[in-house]
């Protein structure tokens, strides 16, 4: 049965981050900053609800993310409920985890897509990144995934430290077989913004990235299709951020959080509800939160009047609030935004910034923690400080960050 309400369609894509855990650190995670907050991790049977309601209200396409989704061991029980209800379900997954035994019983149980990430071609770079030894590891999950007949899409990360080695990162995906690479340039949300000095890419390395990938485009045709994003920062239109807020999308967080976007839960004075205390059906089409950006009538200058705020409706919410302040301001990607000098600023940077100038930021529990703290007592610079929920808690360093 598909829910729809007089002007608002239900969601397809229902994103379930069933844990903030995570074996890896890595330093553009678009997890939230301040992950290790208090919270309790849903339950088995929550998660099994939550999965029932959204469904019933329509939702086709189930994305199993975190943190890393395999260290729930209930995660097949999770998807075999998925797969009963007829969802496509998508493993989003570093591939920690990924034996043969667990891959094995997540494609009977019904997983249908496995996205594997790598942080780079060089083992040298994947494990810095994520500050882990992880980078063999993950070439034998490619393997596996083969083996038990997945398609393979491959994830990359692209940014500053890892977009000169886009030919050997393609050359690798080829040899694996992979039929899909994703070649993501870092969006700065979250664990990336706080690194963005460290992590922007110079306009002349996404020009040589992009001349690159187009060859092996054309060499390799659709035998493996490459999705080459751009980052918002070398736009002058801002993307139409998750196709439009409380539109397609509906992201369920580790602790029953529901929000449009994965990290809208930083905007201030919004209360997005918990599935929790209140239904899915509720929360999409009466809450405030999910209600307070869709359509048009929220917009101010210079978006209500512009001929193309169809196409991008404002940009994202969460970046104009990153940069401007604001969540109800245009993206400051835009270049009619009174804001877009911020953007131009950070482009210009990047062409002279040098790494002793800052440290880079792992995502760790402790620096989650150590962040929560330094917000708290505001020592933090405004641009950071916009990245935390209003009035959030630290776990206690000894309590394990989502424990059930
Ligand atoms: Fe939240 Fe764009 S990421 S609206």
């Amino acid at each position: 049965m598909t829910i729809s309400r007089e002007g608002i369609d239900p969601p397809l894509w229902l994103l379930a981050e069933v844990t903030y855990r995570c074996p890896l650190h890595c330093v553009f995670c678009y997890n939230p900053v301040d992950y290790a907050k208090q919270h309790k991790e849903l339950t088995t049977d929550e998660w099994l609800s939550v999965l029932n309601q959204g469904r019933e209200m329509g939702a086709a396409q189930l994305g199993l993310s975190g943190g890393e989704p395999l260290l729930r061991d209930d995660l097949e029980v999770i998807v075999e409920e998925g797969r009963k209800l007829g969802y496509y379900i998508n493993l989003i997954t570093s591939g920690i985890g990924l034996s043969e035994t667990r891959i094995k019983d997540l494609k009977e149980a019904g997983v249908d897509h496995i996205q594997l990430s790598f942080q780079d071609s060089t083992r040298e770079m994947n494990d810095f990144l994520s500050s882990t030894k992880t980078f063999d590891l993950k070439n034998k999950v490619a393997r596996l995934i083969k083996k038990y007949e997945y398609p393979m899409v491959l994830n990359c990360v692209l940014h500053k430290l890892n977009i000169d080695h886009i030919e050997e990162i393609l050359s690798m995906a080829e040899s694996m077989g992979a039929e899909y690479v994703e070649l993501a340039n870092t969006q700065f949300y979250s664990w990336a913004s706080l690194n963005k000095k460290q992590l922007m890419p110079t306009k002349t390395q996404l020009e040589k990235a992009e001349f690159v990938t187009q060859k092996f485009r054309d060499r390799l045709g659709n035998k493996m299709k490459i999705y080459f994003v751009m980052p918002d920062y070398y736009s002058t239109r801002p993307k139409k951020c998750m196709n439009g807020w409380g539109n397609v999308f509906v992201t369920v967080q580790a602790d029953g959080t529901v929000l449009p976007c994965h990290v809208a839960s930083m905007l201030p004075n919004i209360e997005f509800e918990n599935i929790k205390s209140t239904s899915l059906e509720s929360i999409w089409y009466d809450s405030s939160s999910f209600n307070l950006f869709r359509g048009d009538s929220w917009m101010k200058e210079p978006c209500k009047t512009c001929p193309e705020k169809e196409k991008d409706l404002g940009g994202c919410r969460c970046q104009a609030y990153m940069l401007a302040g604001d969540p109800t301001l245009a993206d400051p990607v835009c270049d009619k935004s009174p804001h877009h000098h911020i953007v131009k600023q950070v482009v210009k940077d990047a062409e002279n910034f040098l790494p002793e100038e800052k440290p880079i930021i792992f995502r760790t529990d402790s620096e989650s923690r150590r962040l929560i703290t330094e917000k708290n007592a505001g020592s933090l610079d405004i641009e950071e400080s916009r990245l935390f929920e209003d009035n959030v808690v630290a776990s206690s360093d000894k309590s394990r960050v989502g424990s059930i």
